[in-house]
């Protein structure tokens, strides 16, 4: 038999057990050093070609012989859910499973109000938030995850987007469900319409009125729909996208942030003594976790070669963003978490034309926060040891449940 063939017969599961929170599960490094793309079988069926080396991740994120769009044969699905999402009723605006050129032009819409420029004019709107947060915690005991990192990252998102913080709980649960891997396809199929119903009526109410607002959805609704270049679904759609995508995410890195930091005192105590290391604290923390776990899924629509092993159309892939962030090849000491170290070329925000649209505000949120809760809490500590905490081994984001702290 070949060696392809050899491959290609003999899939091994998706690594997915840790045996140390902070870690990795340790087959990713066998798998890096000597079968760098390797067939694996999925936990929601089927198969995938992991693959697990920086340089290949970074390559093929950029190759447009891959597709994002899982609507297409052979696109590999590590959860249910993701099945639910490729349905042709919920895709309408979802432009991170899009290719170019549609992908190209939603994208296009947005990309003015995520530039550097824009998220520095909310730093300190975000800046009040997270003081505001801050003194509403009381008692010197809290769980930070619920009571700091989601209400901060879901104020932020609906600031941004125009959506009342009020209805906060109708969405925030949703799109912890459809980030579950426990549920069905048809759970994830009725929160999907849920959350779609709820921005539905949204962005109606914009669009019938005289002035729909400077927000986000105002803007879009101003400028693109009311000239024809987007309708009411795609709008729905890209609202979801960004509320969905903007707040489960960055809230998950502020607690894992936190967590890591405290149970690294040497890091924290550099960080404390100078505050200019924040930026880079943050490039750290974000590789060091890479909290999209799972990686990103593709599928080939043309044949091609990756470290010698041949993909053909039909065949799925998966990035595994958190298994090239800790190749040896690319940071020196992976293992290690250094927040000297020059960990800026990560790709825990993915790469290529996909490569995430709110990541200068994740990074501001995430320096705005962890430089709020070390300077107004100067003796924050964790209230239960880190390895009775409960891991987000469940869910497509990585994450601790709760996160309880005193001070
Ligand atoms: C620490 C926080 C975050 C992490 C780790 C993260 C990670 C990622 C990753 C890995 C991708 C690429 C997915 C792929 O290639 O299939 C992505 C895409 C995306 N992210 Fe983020 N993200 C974060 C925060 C945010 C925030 C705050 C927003 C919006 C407000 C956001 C909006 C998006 C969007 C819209 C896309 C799709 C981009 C496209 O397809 O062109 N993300 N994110």
């Amino acid at each position: 038999m070949s060696t392809d063939a050899a491959v290609r017969s003999c899939p091994v599961a998706l690594p997915t057990d840790r045996t140390d929170p902070f870690d990795l599960p340790p087959e990713l490094a066998v798998l890096r050093a000597e079968a760098p793309v390797t067939r694996v079988e999925l936990p929601a069926g089927g198969w995938a070609w992991l693959v697990t080396r920086h340089s290949d991740v970074a390559r093929l994120l950029r190759d447009e012989r891959l597709s994002a769009d899982p609507t297409r044969p052979g696109f590999p699905f590590v959860r249910p859910g993701l099945r639910a999402a490729a349905r042709a009723e919920n895709r309408a605006g979802q432009f991170l499973r899009m290719d170019a050129p549609e992908h190209t032009r939603l994208r296009r819409l947005l990309t003015g109000d995520f530039m550097l420029r824009e998220i520095r004019r909310l730093e300190p709107e975000i800046t009040a938030m997270v003081d505001t947060l801050i003194d509403g915690l009381a008692g010197g005991e809290a769980d930070l995850v619920s009571q700091f990192a989601f209400p901060l990252t879901s104020q932020v998102i609906c600031r941004l987007l125009g959506v009342p913080y009020a209805d906060h709980e109708q969405f925030q649960g949703r799109s912890r469900q459809l980030f579950s891997r426990r549920h069905s396809e048809a759970d994830t199929q009725r929160f999907a319409a849920q959350l779609q119903a709820y921005m539905g009526a949204l962005v109606d109410a914009k669009a019938a009125a005289e002035d729909p607002g400077d927000d986000l959805i105002g803007r879009l609704v101003r400028r693109h729909l009311r000239r024809g270049e987007v309708d009411r679904d795609e709008i729905v759609g890209i609202a979801l996208l960004l509320l969905v995508a903007g707040h489960e995410t960055t809230a998950n890195m502020i607690g894992m942030a936190v967590l890591t930091l405290l149970e690294h005192p040497g890091q924290l105590a550099r960080l404390r003594t100078d505050g200019g290391l924040a930026g880079a604290a943050v490039e750290e923390l974000l590789r060091y976790h890479t909290i999209v776990h799972f990686g990103v899924p593709r599928v080939a629509v043309e044949e091609l070669t990756v470290a010698g092993q041949t993909i053909r159309p039909g065949e799925g892939v998966l990035a595994l963003l958190a298994a090239a962030n800790r190749d040896p090849a690319v940071f020196a000491d992976p293992d290690a978490f250094d927040i000297g170290r020059e960990a800026r070329h990560h790709l825990a925000f993915g790469f290529g034309a996909h490569q995430c649209l709110g990541q200068q505000l994740a990074r501001a949120e995430l320096r705005i926060a962890l430089l709020g809760l070390l300077r107004r809490l100067p003796d924050l500590r964790l209230a239960v040891p880190a390895r009775e905490l409960s891991y987000r081994t469940d869910m497509a984001t990585y994450g601790v449940h709760a996160l309880p702290v005193r001070w």
